[in-house]
């Protein structure tokens, strides 16, 4: 059965309770003075206006120095020493690329693997696609990949995609990098 993806009975009154279900910020946690400084930097920067630097598209993949800083980023705090600026795409969201990737790379019927459990969304925007999910057992470490994994899911089933959630897997919070 699917679970109904908005709550619609929801006290909006009630400030009190935190709701787990929603995933919705900490905004003790935003930066609002940083974000409002850099911001204000991007109006008043003389230079950049007569460019247009920061008013046109970006390069197809996001701003490059924004991925610069990425890998400097996934280097130093996930010890992740193999990329590139260039395999980094930069989206407006995770639901609209996982909706283009399906529709980019996978067709109705074919199989997507994901960890069990995962990201509901993510399994609303595959199904919506009309794919065949497998929904593989983890463990502390992620997937579990043992003889059954590779005999039964990577060589039978022949996954074309694999969704994974490495950092505050949504929804059992555990980080895998
Ligand atoms: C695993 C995961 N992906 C994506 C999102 C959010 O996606 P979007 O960028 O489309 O808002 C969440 C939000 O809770 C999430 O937990």
């Amino acid at each position: 059965m699917d679970v109904d993806l908005e709550d619609r009975n929801e006290d909006k009154s009630d400030t009190t309770t935190i709701k787990l279900h929603k995933g919705e910020p900490d905004t003790t946690m935003i930066p609002f003075n940083l974000l409002s400084k850099a911001s204000q930097e991007i109006f008043d920067d003389e230079h950049g206006k007569q460019l247009g630097t920061y008013w046109t598209y970006a390069d197809d993949q996001g701003n490059k120095e924004l991925r610069h800083h990425i890998v400097n980023f996934l280097r130093h705090t996930c010890a992740i020493s193999t990329l590139s600026y260039e395999n980094i795409f930069i989206t407006n969201g995770v639901s609209a690329i996982l909706d283009q990737l399906c529709t980019m790379f996978l067709r109705a019927g074919d199989t997507i693997l994901v960890e069990c459990p995962s990201y509901l969304y993510a399994l609303q925007i595959f199904r919506n696609h009309h794919l065949h999910i497998i929904s593989y057992a983890t463990d502390e470490d992620g997937l579990i990949i043992d003889s059954k994994f590779v005999n039964d899911v990577l060589e039978k089933a022949k996954p074309k995609m694999i969704y994974l959630v490495p950092t505050f897997q949504n929804p059992v919070n555990r980080i895998f990098i």
